[in-house]
């Protein structure tokens, strides 16, 4: 198969595109032909030798991506030849071929582009996650979204709203500012100008995967309000003083989504939720930037620089 691999740890040099043997099969495991291979930041940590990776040599890179079964392990149920299907967690996706165990198999509809589901990916699981696990907020509450206009952020508050709830949040430039006002939001505040004390106060909860805002958004609580923590994209936060948090009843909670991707049935489920809100057109996204996977470097490369403004993907013909 071809395959993008890499020798040593590095730089974006360190990548290479070529033939490589196909993998074995497992007897609990699928072979997918991948269409579409999703790439995301922790791709590039793991190229850099900055995070945790799983051994093969060459080391193939990749965890998520969209094609069609082509081989079934003896002991898989309930899966068929040319079923069409999707997984985020399955490692060695910058491949051709990727033998994929069948509890990460999740099957996808037809009704949506697949390039789309693609680009759904992480992301979409983790709002999900987010506001159907953790949130749960009902009908016209009153939430903020620190880095509303990111991954997570767009999915999160196009959700939000077509769940019927108000959703406020802060950003970092106008244009962000605008995109995050044309898919819903009630009002959206530069994070340069001066809104915390017309904010602080007002929320039933506060969405925040920056991190390092997370004493900001316990302030943005009303009483007996909650935060949900869900990452540090902007650096750790500082300590959190739980005596002020317990005289006012606010509460953190926190949330990692392979808890919850525990089965191919849970998998299967929060897909499908989260695909209706696509079908319907209650949530859009912006086209992705595809690469033949030939030239995956440039993918990289394209990632590593910031310049992306949506799902970067790899394709295989
Ligand atoms: N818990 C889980 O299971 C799980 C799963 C997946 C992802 N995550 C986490 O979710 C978070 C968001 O991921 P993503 O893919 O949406 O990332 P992303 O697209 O890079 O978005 C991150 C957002 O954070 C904001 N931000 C970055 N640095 C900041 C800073 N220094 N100060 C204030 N805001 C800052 C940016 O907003 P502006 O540019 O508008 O300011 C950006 O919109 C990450 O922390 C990630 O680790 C968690």
């Amino acid at each position: 198969m071809k395959a993008l691999y890499f020798e040593n740890f590095g730089d974006n040099s360190v990548l290479q595109y070529g033939m490589l043997p196909d993998p074995r099969l497992k007897t609990d495991e699928v072979l997918v032909k991948m269409k579409y291979i999703g790439l995301n930041f922790a791709d590039i940590y793991r190229r850099r030798g900055d995070y945790h990776i799983e051994s093969h040599s060459p080391y193939i890179n990749g965890y998520e991506g969209l094609g069609k079964i082509v081989k079934l392990g003896q002991k898989t149920t309930d899966l068929h030849l040319g079923d069409k299907v999707f997984f985020v967690d399955a490692p060695f996706s910058n491949a051709e071929l990727v033998a994929v165990s069948a509890s990460k198999i999740i099957k996808v509809p037809n009704y949506i582009e697949e390039k789309t589901i693609a680009s759904i990916g992480l992301q979409g699981l983790t709002a999900d996650f987010l506001v159907h696990d953790l949130a749960k907020n009902k009908k016209n509450a009153q939430v903020f979204i620190q880095g509303i206009s990111g991954g997570v952020g767009q999915i999160l508050l196009q959700m939000l709203v077509a769940d019927g709830i108000k959703v406020y949040g802060v950003t970092s430039t106008q244009k962000k500012q605008n995109l995050a006002l044309q898919q819903g939001a009630t009002e959206v505040y530069l994070r340069s100008s001066n809104w915390e004390n017309k904010a602080n106060g007002q929320f039933d909860t506060v969405f925040d995967g920056v991190g390092k805002t997370l004493n900001q958004s316990i302030s943005l609580l009303k009483h007996r309000g909650k935060v949900i923590f869900f990452g540090m994209a902007g650096g750790d936060p500082d300590k959190v003083d739980m005596i002020k948090l317990l005289e006012n009843s606010k509460s953190i909670m926190t949330g990692d989504l392979w808890d919850y991707l525990t089965s191919q049935k849970e998998r299967q489920v929060r897909f499908s939720r989260l695909a209706n809100y696509f079908s319907n057109g209650k949530i859009t996204i912006n086209d992705p930037k595809i690469f033949p996977l030939s030239e995956g470097k440039k993918a990289y490369a394209l990632l590593e620089s910031g310049q992306s403004n949506g799902k970067i993907l790899m394709r295989c013909d």
